[in-house]
C-alpha cells in the first residue's frame, strides 16, 4: 500500500515538473519574441491596447479580424483582405506582408525564420 502510495506521488511529481517545463518554455519564447517585437516591430507597433502608434495596437491581435481596431484609419487592401489572423495568417504576413496583402500601408517586412517567427507568435499570444 505505501509503495502504490509512494508511486501515485511521484507520478504526480513528474506530471506537475512536465507541465510547469512547458509553462516556462511558453514564458522562455515569449521572452524571446519581446526582443524580436522590440526590434522589429515596436517601432511602429505598441503592445498597449489603448495605443495606436504609426500601426495599429497588436494587443490581443491573435485571433482577431484584420482591420478590426475603430481608431486606426487602415488601408482599403488590408480592410478588404477579410482576413482573420490566425496564427498561420500572422506567419505570412510577418514572412512578407506586401505580397500576402498587395497594398498594405505596411512596410514590407520578411521574418522568414521558423524559431523566430515561433518566438514571435509566442509573444503575440501573451498579449491580450
Ligand atoms: C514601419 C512600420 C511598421 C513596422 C516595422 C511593422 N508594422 Fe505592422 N503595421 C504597420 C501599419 C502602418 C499597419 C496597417 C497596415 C494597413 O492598414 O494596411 C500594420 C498592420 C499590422 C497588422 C494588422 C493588424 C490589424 O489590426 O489588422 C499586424 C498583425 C502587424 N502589422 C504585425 C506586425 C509585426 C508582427 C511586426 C514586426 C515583425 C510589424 N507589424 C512591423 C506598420 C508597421
Amino acid at each position: 500500500m505505501k509503495n502504490i502510495i509512494a508511486a501515485a506521488a511521484l507520478a504526480g511529481a513528474v506530471f506537475a515538473a512536465g507541465a510547469a517545463t512547458a509553462a516556462d518554455n511558453e514564458t522562455m519564447m515569449a521572452a524571446q519574441g519581446q526582443n524580436v517585437f522590440q526590434h522589429r516591430c515596436g517601432g511602429c507597433h505598441s503592445a498597449d491596447p489603448s495605443k495606436n502608434t504609426f500601426g495599429p495596437s497588436l494587443s490581443g491581435v491573435v485571433g482577431r479580424p484584420a482591420a478590426s481596431l475603430a481608431r486606426f484609419a487602415y488601408s482599403d487592401a488590408l480592410k478588404a483582405s477579410k482576413i482573420v489572423w490566425t496564427e498561420d495568417n500572422l506567419r505570412k504576413w510577418i514572412a512578407g506582408n506586401d505580397q500576402f496583402v498587395p497594398g498594405t500601408r505596411m512596410r514590407h517586412i520578411a521574418i522568414t525564420d521558423g524559431a523566430e517567427q515561433d518566438y514571435l507568435l509566442a509573444f503575440l499570444r501573451a498579449l491580450k
